[in-house]
């Protein structure tokens, strides 16, 4: 299980509300110029996605892009929420991970060690 908090007014809350699902995207330093863009200018008021050149691919379960730069993607789909005073806890099970091969162990596990996780 996965859970993530969304302030109503974000276009991101809508979206998930909508859809019944969202992707967990785990960033490397390498994305942070990105990421800091993402996190600061809304998709309500501009198409931040293709301003900064990011690139989507299909999800498996989801129907969410996944952010194809980022080492892991973490499908979910939503089973429960909580409202609490300033956000929504999405509460999501996961669906489906993507991670870049050469941090997946023999076992199948992830080597987060091996991320350099912003
Ligand atoms: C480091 C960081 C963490 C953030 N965490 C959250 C969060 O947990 N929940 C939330 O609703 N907004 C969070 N924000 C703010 C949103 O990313 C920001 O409001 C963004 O513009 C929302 O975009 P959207 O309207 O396209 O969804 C965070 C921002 C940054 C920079």
């Amino acid at each position: 299980m996965v859970m993530v908090g969304i302030v109503p007014s974000r276009y991101s809350y809508k979206m998930i509300k909508e859809s019944g699902c969202f992707v967990v995207n785990l960033v490397g330093k390498d994305y942070k110029k990105v990421f800091d863009y993402l996190g600061s200018h809304s998709k309500r008021d501009e198409d931040k996605l293709a301003k900064m050149n990011v690139k989507l691919s299909g999800a498996v379960k989801v129907n969410a892009p996944i952010l194809a730069d980022c080492p892991v993607n973490i499908e979910c789909t939503v089973v429960d929420a909580v409202v609490t005073g300033s956000h929504e806890m999405f509460i999501g099970k996961s669906e489906y991970v993507h991670a870049d091969l050469g941090l997946v162990k023999n076992n199948g596990d992830i080597d987060f060690s091996k991320i350099n996780l912003i």
